[in-house]
């Protein structure tokens, strides 16, 4: 039996609420908002978490905490070695095309807006401070889904990052990694008793245009999630 096991905050152990710092640092404009440690109180088998792994398109009507979601993030990217700058799924030649935002609706203690994560000191970013989620519904071809989550997890890539180094492979690299962050995404879902599902069919302009990113950016995954 396998050993490994994948660990999931204990709620309720954790403080609600972020704390608003200014602007400045590395992580870009906008205010910074601290998210509650990944650290980590009641373990999940892995093999539960894999066993219980589906893709979920109806939550529960009850918002999502801070730290459901910063773990999440941390799931999705994490940095788990400093010295490195390593994260949670591999990277090829640590090249990090992905970036990872919260379009946030409903969490306990984070306005409605749209919060880009920094891996590095495990922040969000504040990029929008409007509600994006109906945006999102209606670029994502209306998928019910996308409707009923209190937050939805968007993972984009900047492929330049990685074909500045692999050239043309960086295209299949670029989409192997958001297939890594996605199913950590998935397992941590499971742990924490949330649901999620891996959105790939949308209107590419309509999202980036949603999202304003950048004309470098190109949105891969949307992910809703909400408690099972
Ligand atoms: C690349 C990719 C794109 C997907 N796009 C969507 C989507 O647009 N909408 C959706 O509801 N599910 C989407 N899914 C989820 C699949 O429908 C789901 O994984 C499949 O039905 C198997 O179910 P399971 O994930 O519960 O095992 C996608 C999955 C992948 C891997």
């Amino acid at each position: 039996m396998t050993r490994f096991r994948i660990t999931c905050l204990a709620l309720g152990l954790i403080a609600l609420g972020g704390t608003v710092a200014s602007a400045g640092g590395s992580g870009g404009s906008g205010d910074a908002v601290e998210l509650p440690s990944p650290e980590l109180g009641v373990d999940v088998p892995l093999h539960q978490a894999l066993q219980e792994r589906r893709s979920v398109r109806r939550y529960q009507d009850r918002p999502l905490t801070l730290a459901e979601v910063g773990q999440l993030l941390w799931a999705a990217q994490g940095v788990t070695d400093s010295t490195t700058g390593y994260r949670t799924a591999p990277s090829a030649g640590a090249t990090f095309p992905l970036e990872v935002y919260l379009v946030s609706g409903d969490v306990e203690g984070l306005a409605p807006g749209l919060y880009r994560y920094v891996p590095n000191n495990h922040t969000l970013r504040l990029r929008k401070d409007s509600d994006l989620l109906a945006g999102l519904h209606a670029s994502g071809l209306q998928q019910e889904s996308l409707r009923a989550a209190p937050a939805v997890l968007v993972i984009s890539a900047v492929h330049s990052r990685t074909a500045r180094r692999y050239g043309a492979r960086a295209e299949r690299y670029v989409a192997m990694e958001a297939g890594h962050a996605s199913q950590n995404i998935y397992l941590q879902a499971a742990a924490l008793g949330l649901g999620t599902v891996a959105i790939g069919a949308f209107d590419d302009a309509g999202v980036a245009g949603v999202l304003s990113l950048p004309g470098n950016e190109q949105p891969l995954y949307l992910m809703p999630v909400g408690a099972r």
